[in-house]
């Protein structure tokens, strides 16, 4: 809800409250936190009014969304760009025009020497608010834009900021660290949103955690190369700047035409961490394609793993019956199905069915995967040419690449020019038949390498090509209503929030190994909620690590997310595949909690152990996961304290067979481990609960319910 009072805008978010000053032209985030009450807008200039130090500015430039270093800002400039002649490197805007309904506001701007405009637009959302500016050239000359930065100010006490890095099969790496005086950029240039520089920061007062400091979000929504800024300046400001990272000369507006920058999603949190990720978790519920809880999340198989290329119609009918059997829902049949595709040599860019290998097409294996009462899903990356295809031979133009030199390759693959309407329609028309000719239902659309040096005639075309692929997916969405769609980019590097508002699901990792996969998902829970969480039970031995895990630790591991299996079932024992049926049955059981609850990740020792929980939203119910990653410090682990329960309410708790309760080097165990307890949620979450003694890689499932 906005209101506005003299020239503050007064945006309530949930329980909190923004205010923005748009007294100076760009606005500038006054106040994200505690709901101020206030009746006068003197009243923040009354207390906030900053002094002028000796040796500065005689007026200090404020930290708008897009601070101007014409009026003197000397942190990260919000736009920088410039006219053929050189003018309009430094723009400095006024006042001009502010509308306001319920649920948004546009602020715009002008500047009549640099003939720009600005326009700010804020969207409240459910317990979060996204910004994001729209710049117009209104001049008679073209305007080379090099950068628009979105900026969150954030109070001078905040002195950490927690991030997430990674790589492949290590993705959402935690990472705290202190604010220096001067700034921390994290400038991904992957082409993909990528694992090492995720687009997120949380920032707060010092020593925040899980459950406890003031802690402010923030997120860009963008699927490509972006910059990533914290900030201390000299005058004790501190801010948090995220913008689309430019390639040179990628966005040249000629007159009359508008940049549109990403959306920057901010939250806050007075009680940690866990407040902000479940305003984020909020917002992405909330989202235009977001699964919801009505429809159960099926219980997926995916090929990968089972066979790689090696497709065979006789073994993959058997891998659906084995998958029927312990209760999968939904088939996806990964890479290698379409032509030429015997390896990652070749084959992409040629979307038919290979009568190589599948010589009466994909109708046999889809008839039998929907006869058991499967959906049946398909794995493509669109994006993508080998030059070893049908594709490239035709249409080596296609590629983004530059000419004159040598192509860097990554997987042996090329990227296609999707800000090409040629390349668009050829991409559109294959996927379409695809789609149109067989009973898919799901799709994952894989994005295996990163966009380098990306070159059409000889300009950069990263930003034309990121909006191309979401006008893609969405072209084909729009065409096919009741698709769901994964996004994969060799696992977790395309993970946003705007890829996450044209797919369902995300591949968090191509790590099955569940010891990995804790650190992986606990990550990847500060930003998504569990329900768009990929996590697959693999085989014994992981393919990215050579790590055995147990069955029992595999299992409890994605119980947590959108279930899956990764595993050649023809070759795991009739015991565990039993074992397995039971976890799906009761992860069946227990989705509509997990898939739709409150999380609340606990304040553990995280290098040894990782805690969580799932609240129902009437907090009838939750799910304890702890994992036991090493040996706890001492020789019997902590008493946690829980969250998120009815502290009026008695609940039951009993540890989930998954499949059996697990055995740990105790003499005695807490009663409760094998006969189940009961206590009041008051006594929970003040008092806490002993966890056992586990040994390391192992995990532990509690189902808590009112009694
Ligand atoms: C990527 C994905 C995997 C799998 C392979 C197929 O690596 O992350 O899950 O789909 O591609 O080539």
């Amino acid at each position: 809800m906005i209101h506005q009072l003299e020239s503050l805008l007064v945006v309530d978010v949930d329980d909190r409250q923004l205010i923005l000053d748009t007294a100076h032209g760009v606005p500038v985030i006054a106040h994200f936190g505690e709901s101020l009450g206030l009746t006068a807008a003197a009243d923040l200039a009354a207390t906030g009014t900053r002094p002028i130090p000796k040796g500065a500015l005689d007026s200090e430039a404020p930290a708008s969304i897009c601070p101007e270093q014409g009026s003197g800002w000397q942190g990260l400039p919000g736009i920088t760009g410039q006219r053929p002649d050189g003018s309009g490197w430094a723009p400095r805007f006024r006042p001009h025009n502010i509308e306001v309904s319920a649920e948004r506001a546009c602020i715009t701007a002008c500047d009549h020497e640099a003939d720009l405009e600005l326009t700010t637009v804020l969207c409240v959302l459910p317990a979060s608010v996204r910004i994001h500016v729209q710049l117009h050239n209104l001049g008679r000359s073209s305007y080379h834009l090099d950068s628009v930065m979105l900026t969150l100010p954030v109070p001078g006490d905040v002195g950490e900021i927690e991030r997430m890095t990674g790589r492949w099969s290590h993705e959402f790496q935690r990472r705290r660290s202190e604010i220096p005086d001067g700034a921390l950029r994290f400038d991904n240039r992957r082409g993909r949103t990528s694992a090492d520089r995720v687009p997120a920061i949380f920032a707060g007062t010092p020593g925040f955690s899980e459950n406890s400091g003031r802690v402010w979000g923030a997120v860009l929504g963008w699927s490509g190369n972006a910059n990533v800024s914290v900030e201390r300046l000299t005058d004790g400001r501190c801010v948090i700047q995220m913008g689309e990272l430019l390639a040179s000369g990628d966005v040249c507006l000629a007159p009359g035409e508008s940049y549109t920058s990403p959306e920057l999603e901010i939250a806050y949190s007075a009680d940690g961490l866990n407040g902000v990720s479940q305003a984020l978790h909020r917002s992405i519920r909330s989202g235009p394609v977001h699964p919801g809880t009505e429809v159960p999340r099926p219980v997926v198989l995916n090929t990968w793993e089972a066979v790689y290329f090696d497709h065979d119609l006789t073994v993959l009918s058997a891998l659906a019956d084995a998958a029927s059997d312990v209760g999968v829902e939904r088939f996806v049949l990964d890479d290698g199905w379409f032509h030429g595709r015997r390896s990652d040599n070749a084959g992409l860019g040629d979307w038919w069915v290979d009568p190589a290998v599948w010589p009466d097409g994909l109708q046999p294996l889809i008839s039998h995967v929907r006869s058991l009462g499967m959906e049946f899903g398909i794995w493509v990356e669109p994006e993508m040419v080998n030059p070893d295809s049908d594709l490239y031979r035709s249409h080596p133009d296609w590629a983004l690449q530059a000419e004159g030199y040598e192509s860097v390759l990554g997987r042996n693959q090329l990227v296609l020019d999707l800000g090409r309407p040629e390349v668009f329609q050829y991409l559109f028309s294959h996927l379409d038949a695809l789609l149109r000719d067989h009973d898919v239902s799901y799709v994952k659309w894989d994005m295996n390498r990163d966009l380098v040096a990306a070159s059409c005639d000889g300009r950069a075309s990263m930003h034309a090509h990121m909006h191309g692929v979401y006008r893609l997916i969405d072209a084909l969405r729009a065409e096919h209503p009741r698709i769901e769609i994964e996004s994969c980019s060799s696992g977790g590097s395309r993970a946003d929030f705007e890829i996450l508002k044209r797919t369902e699901r995300i591949w968090a990792s191509d790590s099955n190994d569940a010891l990995e996969r804790q650190r992986i998902q606990d990550g990847f829970s500060l930003l998504f909620p569990p329900e768009v969480m990929g996590a697959h039970v693999g085989p014994p031995a992981s393919h990215t690590s050579g790590r055995q895990g147990s069955l029992d630790f595999r299992c409890a591991t994605a119980f947590m997310g959108h279930f899956g299996i990764e595993w050649n079932l023809l070759d795991a024992s009739p015991q565990d595949r039993s074992r397995l049926a039971s976890v799906v049955a009761l992860h069946k059981e227990h989705r509509e909690l997990l898939h739709g609850g409150t999380v609340w990740r606990l304040d553990v020792d995280r290098s040894r152990e990782i805690a969580h929980l799932v609240a129902a939203p009437d907090r009838s119910e939750a799910m304890l996961s702890y994992a036991q990653l090493t040996l706890s410090r001492g020789s019997v682990p902590p008493i946690v304290r829980l969250f998120g329960l009815n502290p009026d309410v008695r609940y039951r708790f009993e540890a989930l067979p998954l499949p059996n309760v697990p055995e740990g080097p105790a003499v005695t165990q807490p009663g409760w481990l094998v006969e189940g307890g009961e206590a009041s949620g008051r006594v929970l979450m003040n008092y806490g609960l002993q966890l056992p003694l586990l040994h390391p890689e192992s995990a532990l499932v509690v189902h808590l319910r009112e009694h």
